[in-house]
């Protein structure tokens, strides 16, 4: 497993991020351009939000995590946005950017949701492997007949 420099996205790693995203037939159907994740991304920095790159062996930014420490019902993490280059898949770069994500959030929540598209397979098999459970699903939450599935990972028992 190639080990990934994971640190915090810096104005500089925006059109890298924003490319993978663009490039991706996921955020495609989103209606994500180039332009629109840029904005997006850019807005998130300016406001303080934690987005997380993985950078490999020559610098170059493989993936990336958004999370929200009180982003789910004001007070659980939530994970908007995780993506890692299309070149750099299945090589564990999103294993290390969830693990870092919750390791952020570990001490500061005590779990975290996401959304996941019911038409993505892949990335549901992704999350079931790292503990995560569905929930429930949203129908027709952000693109007509699309559900948005909804997963919870608990990161410290209830006390
Ligand atoms: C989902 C994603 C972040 C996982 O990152 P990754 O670095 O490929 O993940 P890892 O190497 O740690 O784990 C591999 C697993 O990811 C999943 N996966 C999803 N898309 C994949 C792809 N194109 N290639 C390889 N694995 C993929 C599979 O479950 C795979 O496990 P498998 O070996 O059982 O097929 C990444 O594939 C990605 O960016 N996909 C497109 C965007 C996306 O779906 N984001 C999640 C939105 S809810």
């Amino acid at each position: 497993m190639q080990r990934a420099n994971i640190r915090p996205m810096e104005q500089s790693d925006v059109a890298a991020c924003a490319a993978l995203m663009a490039d991706t037939p996921l955020w495609q159907r989103y209606g994500v351009t180039f332009a629109s994740a840029t904005e997006r991304l850019s807005a998130g920095l300016r406001s303080g939000a934690v987005i997380l790159v993985a950078e490999g062996p020559r610098g170059e930014v493989q993936g990336f995590v958004w999370l929200v420490v009180r982003g789910a019902f004001d007070r659980s993490g939530y994970i908007p946005l995780i993506g890692v280059d299309e070149a750099s898949r299945g090589q564990k770069i999103g294993q290390q950017l969830l693990r870092a994500a919750e390791d952020h959030l570990r001490s500061l929540v005590a779990d975290v949701f996401l959304l996941c598209s019911d038409f993505n397979l892949d990335a549901q098999r992704f999350y079931e492997r790292h503990g995560y459970v569905k929930v429930g699903a949203i129908p027709d939450y952000v693109l007509p007949g699309v559900a948005e599935l909804i997963y919870r990972k608990r990161l410290s028992p209830m006390h």
